[in-house]
C-alpha cells in the first residue's frame, strides 16, 4: 500500500462531513496498513486549531474527543501511526521552509481562506498561512495519499505546488508529490444546507444521542410543503444528510417515496435518528469510557504517545534532507544527532 497521512482538527467535536468525508476511510484504511511500512499515518491538527480557537479547555477537550472518536470507531493504532501534530516540532520548521519558496498569490486564492473571511472570520496570519503548515504534514512523511473530504482538495494542490518549488529552486527530488483522495460521500451538508463545518455552527455531533439528537436533527432547515406534496429528493437537504447512510437500495426506495408524495421532513429526520442510533450506538459506550475513565484516558495518552514515537523519525529525516537541500548542513546535522 502506497502511504496514507491525514489530519483533522481538533476545532469542535467530530461531525456527520468529518465522518463521512474522512473518518471513515481513515478508519478503513488502518485495518489493512502495514505497520512495518508506516504506511498509514493520522493525526489531530491542534496546531491548525489555534487559527480559530483560543481556548486552553476546550482545545484539551477537543484533542481528546478527537482521539476517543478514532480509538472508539476502531481505528487501528496497531497498524496505524495515530499521533497528535504539535507532539512533531520539526514540521512547523519545515514550514519555514516552504513559505520561503511559496508566492502570495497561491495562498490568496485559497477557497476555504476567502469563505471564512466572507463568513465574518477575522484572520490571524495563521489562517491565511494555515495551508503551508497543511503542505509541510503532509511532505514531512514522504506521504502519497492523503484521503480528505471535497473542501481540501484545494490544500493538497497547493501542496504539490510547494512541492515543485521546493525541488525546483534546490534542483532534485527532496520532497514527494502527494495526491488527494476523497470518499464516496465527499460533500456533506450541515443543517443549513451550506457545507457542514465546526466553525459554522450547522454540524451535528456523530455521538449526539436521545433528546440532544432529536434537538439537533430537528434543527435540519425545512420548508413549509407538505407531506403529501410530490418533491425532488435532490432538492431536500434532510434527504441528502439520511442518503449518507443508505445503500444503493435503500436510496432508490425512499427516491421514489419522495417524489410520489407521501413522505414529510418529520420521517426523513426520524429515518436519520435511526441511523445514527444503528451507526454510532454500538460505539457511544466506548467512546465515553475513554472519555470519562482514568483508564481510558490512560489509552489515549499511550497510543497518541506511541504514535508520536513513531511519526517523529520519519519527519527528521525529512527535515534534514530538506536543511540539506537549502545549505543548512549545520541543522541538518543537529536534527541527525537526534
Ligand atoms: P471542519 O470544517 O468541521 O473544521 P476539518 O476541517 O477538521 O472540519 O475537517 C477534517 C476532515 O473532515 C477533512 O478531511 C475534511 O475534508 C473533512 N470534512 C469536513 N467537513 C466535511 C464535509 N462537510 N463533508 C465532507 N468532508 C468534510
Ligand atoms: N486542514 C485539514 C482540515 O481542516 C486538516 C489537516 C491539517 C490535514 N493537516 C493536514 C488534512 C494534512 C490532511 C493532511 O480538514
Amino acid at each position: 500500500m502506497s502511504r496514507h497521512l491525514s489530519g483533522i482538527q481538533p476545532s469542535g467535536l467530530p461531525h456527520l462531513g468529518n465522518y463521512f468525508g474522512a473518518i471513515a476511510q481513515h478508519v478503513e484504511v488502518s485495518k489493512t496498513a502495514d505497520p512495518a511500512q508506516r504506511d498509514a499515518l493520522f493525526f489531530i491538527a491542534d496546531l491548525h486549531a489555534l487559527t480559530s480557537l483560543h481556548d486552553r479547555v476546550a482545545l484539551e477537550e477537543n484533542v481528546r474527543s478527537i482521539a476517543a472518536t478514532y480509538l472508539a470507531l476502531g481505528l487501528d493504532v496497531e497498524r496505524a501511526v495515530f499521533f497528535r501534530q504539535s507532539d512533531i516540532p520539526e514540521v512547523t520548521e519545515l514550514m519555514w521552509l516552504l513559505m520561503t519558496v511559496t508566492g502570495m498569490g497561491l495562498l490568496e486564492r485559497a477557497h476555504s481562506y476567502k469563505d471564512k473571511t466572507a463568513r465574518g472570520l477575522h484572520p490571524n496570519v495563521g489562517l491565511f498561512t494555515y495551508p503551508i503548515l497543511m503542505a509541510a504534514d503532509i511532505v514531512i512523511y514522504d506521504a502519497d495519499v492523503v484521503p480528505v473530504g471535497h473542501d481540501q482538495i484545494q490544500h493538497v494542490e497547493m501542496a504539490q505546488d510547494m512541492v515543485t518549488h521546493f525541488n525546483t529552486a534546490f534542483t532534485g527530488e527532496y520532497l514527494r508529490r502527494p495526491e488527494w483522495k476523497l470518499s464516496k460521500t465527499p460533500k456533506v451538508p450541515g443543517k443549513d444546507g451550506a457545507k457542514m463545518s465546526k466553525s459554522y455552527g450547522n454540524d451535528i455531533w456523530i455521538f449526539e444521542e436521545g433528546k440532544a439528537l432529536k434537538k439537533s436533527v430537528n434543527g435540519i432547515v425545512t420548508d413549509s410543503r407538505a407531506p403529501e406534496e410530490p418533491k425532488d429528493p435532490d432538492g431536500i437537504n434532510a434527504y441528502a444528510i439520511l442518503e449518507l447512510f443508505l445503500d444503493e437500495a435503500a436510496r432508490a426506495d425512499w427516491r421514489t417515496r419522495i417524489a410520489k408524495g407521501g413522505v414529510g421532513y418529520g420521517h426523513l429526520k426520524g429515518a436519520i435518528i435511526e441511523q445514527m442510533d444503528a451507526r454510532f450506538g454500538g460505539a457511544r459506550g466506548a467512546y465515553t469510557e475513554l472519555m470519562k475513565s482514568a483508564s481510558g484516558q490512560r489509552r489515549l495518552e499511550d497510543a497518541l504517545a506511541r504514535g508520536a514515537s513513531l511519526a517523529r523519525p520519519l519527519a527528521k529525516a525529512t527535515l534534514a534532507r530538506c536543511f540539506d537541500a537549502v545549505g543548512m548542513g549545520n541543522a541538518a546535522t543537529r536534527l541527525r544527532r537526534g
